[in-house]
């Protein structure tokens, strides 16, 4: 077996929830994935916290079962790969256990003995519970000095999505931990800026110099960004109720994907020339009114239907979901970005649970071209639109008219398109082995700061507020692609939705 060896300093990783999905499905194989690839210090050491009475063996027990039942599953996230059986022997040797209440100060003791006995006082605490237990593990962590950087150590303070539920929320959490550690020390998580073809758009702006002769309100007519997702609510009902597909997705994810296309260009590699630009960007977009904000969106919720030709339940017949649930599953929303770059160009933004087919994309819809004589009147008019595909493949298309072959002067549809996965070799990634290299290498670039977080809220806050007067939800059949007010949304603007 040939072990690469990492040049990273040596640190202890604290997973607070070990015994969550997360831990098991994400962080430990995304840990796993980085050791193999030489990306985790050699002297790295992962705690898992939880209240169950687990043994070390046991813990690294089940994970390792997890792990053989990734590799036999392509079909699951990061899955399909076979599990390198002496490297998962060497890499789970790392692992080890704590029992421990997130809110008795002994947990806290235990870790920090732990960390006493650690070869360095490299510490990274990554918050993978419930959030209602973030501001207490926070308070806990600071109280019992386990935030305090001493010998040249560092501290750090990994926090999952979501992070809050409102403006005024996010607010609190941010103004709590600024009060216990510096913004330097908090690694705001959002797991679309761990995946790659989302800085594929910022990488194919600073990359080629063409597109950013186009980028702006002169050539762009409109910008539609979707995630569109086949699945329901998965087991994940109780949670859903009280987040909906707004919270869940709109400030976050989706917004992410807003910034990757309309922030200025940054004007350094550093962490923070990227995160300076996406938050004046989030901060840019358009203060509405709740009134308008009524005008400008729509709701629904699945009902029974057909996805992959299976039927599927409706929203209100899963479990955890109350049978008058008015939580949104689906919802699309109307933006501007009141900035020099993209003033009066509409962003339209949509995400839906039990959608027709699973599709993460930017579309660029460009300004029509000029009725002229060269081109047949019918089929002027068509400016093409630039996709940036971000689930499930990642890849950039250019939609476009093109001459079809023959002797009549005629244009019909074309594509051209870059794949990732026919230039490159993908690793088996899910996103995670970034977001945890940035966290191990001290790299802030992928993580949201608190700005931008509070930005993000502010400019969901009138549809929150519209949404909370007004209970209007529009069914639609799961495998559908939203209601139909979704359409109606842009095509009272003379667009259409982007096929997806
Ligand atoms: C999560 C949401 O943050 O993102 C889920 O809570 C959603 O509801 C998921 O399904 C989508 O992420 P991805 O990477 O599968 O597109």
């Amino acid at each position: 077996m040939t072990t690469r060896k990492s040049s990273l300093a040596p640190a202890t990783v604290i997973l607070f929830g070990a015994h969550g999905d997360l831990v098991r499905r994400l962080l430990v194989p995304a840990l796993y994935r980085l050791d193999c690839a030489g990306h985790l210090p050699d002297d790295v050491q992962i705690i898992g916290v939880d209240h169950n009475e687990v043994t070390d063996e046991q813990f690294r027990a089940r994970l390792g079962e997890f792990m053989l039942q990734l590799a036999a599953d392509p079909c699951a996230e990061g899955g399909g790969e076979p599990l390198k059986k002496r490297q998962w022997a060497r890499f789970s040797q790392r692992l080890s256990y704590l029992k421990g209440d997130f809110l008795e100060s002994e947990t806290y003791q235990a870790i920090k003995e732990r960390l006493g006995k650690a070869k360095s006082g490299n510490a990274i605490f990554y918050l993978a519970t419930a959030p209602r237990f973030f501001t207490d593990v926070a308070t806990q962590l600071s109280q019992a000095g386990l935030l305090e950087e001493s010998r040249g150590s560092y501290r750090r303070l990994v926090i999952e999505k979501p992070f809050g539920t409102d403006l005024q929320s996010a607010c609190a959490l941010n103004a709590h931990l600024l009060g216990l550690m510096n913004e330097s020390n908090i690694y705001r998580i959002d797991h679309f800026m761990g995946k790659d073809a989302v800085r594929g758009i910022l990488a194919a702006r600073l990359g080629v110099p063409w597109m950013e002769a186009f980028w702006n309100r002169h050539y762009i007519d409109h910008v539609q960004i979707t995630a569109a997702e086949t699945l329901g609510v998965e087991g994940r009902g109780k949670f859903y109720e009280g987040t909906g597909a707004l919270r869940d997705m709109v400030p976050n994810h989706l917004f992410q994907l807003l910034a990757m296309v309309a922030m200025e260009p940054p004007a350094a590699n550093q962490p923070d020339s990227l995160r300076d630009e996406s938050a004046t960007v989030l901060g840019a977009i358009r203060r509405i009114t709740p009134r308008q904000a009524m005008a400008q969106s729509v709701r629904g919720q699945y009902r029974a239907g057909r996805i992959d030709g299976q039927r599927v339940p409706g929203y209100r017949s899963e479990p955890g979901v109350a049978r008058s649930s008015n939580t949104e599953t689906f919802a699309a929303v109307k933006l501007y970005v009141d900035t020099w770059r993209w003033a009066d160009v509409p962003f339209y933004l949509r995400t839906g649970k039990r959608m027709s087919t699973r599709a993460t994309e930017v579309a660029l819809h460009f300004r029509p071209t000029p009725v002229t004589g060269g081109i047949p009147a019918d089929l002027a008019g068509n400016g093409g639109y630039l996709t940036f595909r971000i689930d499930p493949e990642a890849e950039i298309a250019f939609d476009m008219q093109a001459k079809v072959p023959g002797p009549q002067m005629k244009l019909g549809p074309a594509r051209l398109r870059y794949a990732a996965a026919d230039h490159f070799q993908l690793p088996t990634a899910t996103g995670y082995e970034s977001l945890l290299y940035g966290c191990l290498t001290g790299d802030q670039t992928l993580f949201q700061r608190a700005d931008a977080i509070e930005a993000a809220w502010r400019a969901v806050e009138p549809f929150q507020q519209a949404w909370s007067r007004d209970d209007t939800i529009q069914p639609y059949a799961a495998g559908a692609d939203g209601p139909p007010g979704a359409k109606t949304l842009i095509t009272k603007d003379g667009y259409d939705w982007h096929e997806i």
